[in-house]
């Protein structure tokens, strides 16, 4: 019997040495010392061991135990050290490695004179309001004082939806929705997109304008020249020449238009302003007493102007950008830039 737990523990000692992973380890361990283990079945036959043999029998089965199960334990650290290992170099980090740069986001170029604009009129009191894009006839003419026979209707190519919904041509629709929605006085801006049928270096068939609307008593002239003098000084610097240049619009009256010295040629006549030196940025005018009827206001008691600005043709000046195109090609080397 002694001999066989000689034997026993050689097998199992060598068996341990083998034993790779923790796994293998786990299967040695139960084989021999689990609850039905070699071991535990040599120990159980301790009766036919001879009486005065047991006592020794007893004590190196014991010790037996003891050895395999301090080996088991010895190897399992051992496996368990090369793994760790392991994972920690299948896992290194490279400190010295250069890290990735996040590409922060810009706001588009059209956007960034949009707020620009917008605060500037902010410190003068306007508030922001919006419109729909897809428009009723009604608001984005009728009630601006285009008839559908009106020859004004022609001075604005119109993309129609139904024969009554258009996309519309300009910012000015929101002008009727805010004065019928609130008495006077009126303070507003309103951004948007608005769409023609045009395209060239200066005209795309979608483009951004910001209407202004100011309602009040005894509004003149020189207050609209005023705001849009200060306003247009505040974009471009106090030595930017501007002009005011009377125009028609079937809304205002009177009204104008406002250029501005084209700053690709600085006024020589270029591609960009088609050879007149001016470029021009906005419309603005008086509001048309008829419009003020339209939506119930007194025109005997009130008056007021209007304007209406392209915000692309602003960003071209005053980025020098001779292609209004650039700003819907999404070219990163263009948007980049700002
Ligand atoms: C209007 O749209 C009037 N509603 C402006 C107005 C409002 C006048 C209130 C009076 C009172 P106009 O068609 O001129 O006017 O356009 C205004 C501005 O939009 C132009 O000065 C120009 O800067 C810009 N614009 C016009 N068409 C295009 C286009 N196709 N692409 C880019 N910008 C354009």
């Amino acid at each position: 019997m002694i001999a066989e737990l000689e034997e026993l523990q050689k097998r199992a000692e060598t068996e341990i040495a083998g034993a790779g992973t923790e796994k293998e380890l786990q299967e040695v361990k139960t084989r021999y010392l689990g609850r039905k283990g070699l071991l535990t079945g040599l120990l159980r036959n301790i009766a036919n061991v001879s009486p005065n043999e047991r006592p020794l029998f007893g004590r190196q089965s014991n010790e037996v135990k003891d050895i395999l199960t301090g080996k088991i334990e010895a190897a399992l650290q051992g496996i368990k050290a090369v793994e760790k290992g392991d994972t920690l170099a299948r896992e290194r980090v490279d400190v010295t490695l250069e890290g990735r740069r996040i590409k922060p986001g810009r706001l588009h170029p059209v956007t960034q004179v949009r707020e620009e604009i917008c605060s500037i009129f902010a410190s003068f009191g306007f508030s922001v309001v919006e419109g729909p894009e897809v428009e009723q006839d009604y608001y984005n003419f009728e009630a601006l004082n285009i008839p559908k026979d009106h020859p004004a209707r022609d001075m604005q190519d119109t993309f129609y939806i139904e024969d009554n919904i258009v996309l519309r041509t300009h910012t000015s629709p929101v002008q009727v929705r805010t004065m019928l929605k609130q008495p006077p006085p009126v303070r507003i801006l309103s951004p948007g997109r608005v769409y023609r049928p045009d395209s060239d270096v200066s005209h795309t068939p979608m483009f951004h304008q910001i209407e202004g609307l100011l309602v009040d008593k005894e509004v003149t002239f020189a207050d609209l020249k005023g705001i849009l003098t200060v306003f247009l000084q505040e974009v471009f610097g106090g030595d930017t020449l501007i002009r005011f240049r009377p125009s028609f619009f079937p809304f205002t009256e009177p009204s104008a238009e406002v250029d501005i010295q084209c700053v690709m040629c600085r006024g020589e006549g270029c591609r960009v302003c088609g050879q007149t030196g001016w470029l021009e940025i906005l419309g603005a005018g008086m509001v048309h007493p008829e419009v003020f009827k339209n939506v119930g206001y007194d025109p005997e008691e009130y008056s007021g102007f209007a304007f209406g600005l392209g915000i692309e043709r602003i960003a071209m000046l005053k980025y020098g950008i001779s292609d209004i195109r650039l700003f819907f090609e999404n070219d990163w080397r263009f948007l980049e830039q700002f």
